[in-house]
């Protein structure tokens, strides 16, 4: 039948259609099994490759979890795009414990050099580095050019440096593997977006095996527009330096106006799946889940907080206009 998935496998070029996926359900709702195998090519684990879940004690990993979802890939057809090896989240606490520099380093390595390694020829993609671009001001006129500092263990231990040494362990323990960096908010212009791609334009410099930077696009119905060709202005400049893009995590709650929101949602998500098809390094298209039943948040900003309404299918599984915008774009 008719899917995003039959529609990505149209376009002429490898192209994945792709969401995040989160295990229970999986096991426990046979009618989002059914939707998650059959309408997309690509799946993202929502939290089971976090290396909370996976490394919860120096040196042991419980793969468990991870696995279950590689096979549901496996069985269904679908890549693995893998998320994350190294983020300021999602972080056991003793991997936060560690205070000798040399320590954290060899941490960081070990975790990468066995998780990559476990997954070696059945992943795809991985997130290598998630978020590291700063959410304080002044980082981006002082000496850390943008750079997520007080919360990152690695970056106080190496400076930035801690991205390539990333890199190249993840491409050490899973050659094939592609590499990508993943960041909210530098879908626009401004500093946060100029200072990523100067990073970038360093990590090349400094021949660091990165493959691709994720776009998340997380956004907010209510909120500003954000206009896609700006999106397709960044997708070329990475381009140009060698460098691929994809919409990794696209979410967008709609707010206290439904009819106004869901119109927002559709046009907002179909707009950048329209300009990724059209810019041949633009490889995919994800949304960060696909229903709202298994919505990760809450949408606090309104009250009382309810399950956001930010993804192409509702709390029944029906499909929202997003769905059929999305269709539609291809
Ligand atoms: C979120 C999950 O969706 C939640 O279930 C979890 O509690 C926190 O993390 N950016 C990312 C994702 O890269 O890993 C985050 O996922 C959402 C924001």
């Amino acid at each position: 039948g008719d899917s995003l998935r039959a529609r990505a496998a149209d376009v002429g070029r490898p192209f994945d259609i792709g969401t995040a996926l989160a295990e229970n359900p999986l096991l426990t709702d046979a009618r989002y099994r059914a939707l998650a195998g059959s309408q997309f090519s690509m799946l993202t684990p929502e939290n089971a490759f976090k290396p909370q879940f996976l490394h919860p004690r120096r040196g042991v990993y419980d793969f468990r979890d991870a696995d279950l979802l590689v096979r549901f890939a496996r069985a269904n057809g679908m890549k693995v795009h893998a998320h994350t090896l190294v983020w300021h989240e999602a972080l056991p606490a003793w991997m936060r414990e560690d205070d000798d520099p040399g320590e954290v380093r060899r941490t960081m390595l070990r975790h990468i050099a066995a998780v990559a390694g476990h997954f070696r020829g059945q992943v795809a993609e991985w997130d290598v580095v998630n978020e590291p671009m700063s959410d304080d001001e002044e980082s981006y006129t002082d000496g850390d050019r943008g750079l997520r500092s007080e919360q990152s263990p690695w970056f106080g231990a190496m400076g930035e440096q801690y991205i390539d040494e990333a890199f190249r362990a993840a491409h050490r323990a899973d050659p094939t593997a592609r590499l990508y960096l993943n960041e909210y908010g530098v879908e626009e212009e401004g500093e946060r977006w100029d200072a990523l791609y100067d990073l970038v334009a360093r990590l090349r410099e400094r021949g660091v095996p990165i493959d691709g930077v994720g776009f998340q696009n997380h956004e907010y119905a209510p909120g500003d527009r954000v206009d896609p060709e700006t999106f397709r202005g960044h997708v070329r400049d990475l381009a140009e330096l060698g460098v691929g893009s994809r919409v990794s995590e696209m979410d967008v709650p709609i707010g206290e106006d439904e009819e106004h929101g869901r119109r927002t949602q559709a046009d907002e998500m179909a707009g950048k799946l329209r300009v990724c098809l059209e810019e041949p390094t633009c490889t995919s298209f994800s949304t960060w889940g696909f229903t709202d039943r298994y919505g990760s948040t809450a949408d606090t900003r309104v009250y009382p907080p309810r399950p956001a309404d930010s993804l192409p299918w509702d709390v029944d599984l029906r499909p929202k206009p997003a769905y059929e915008r999305l269709l539609a774009a291809f």
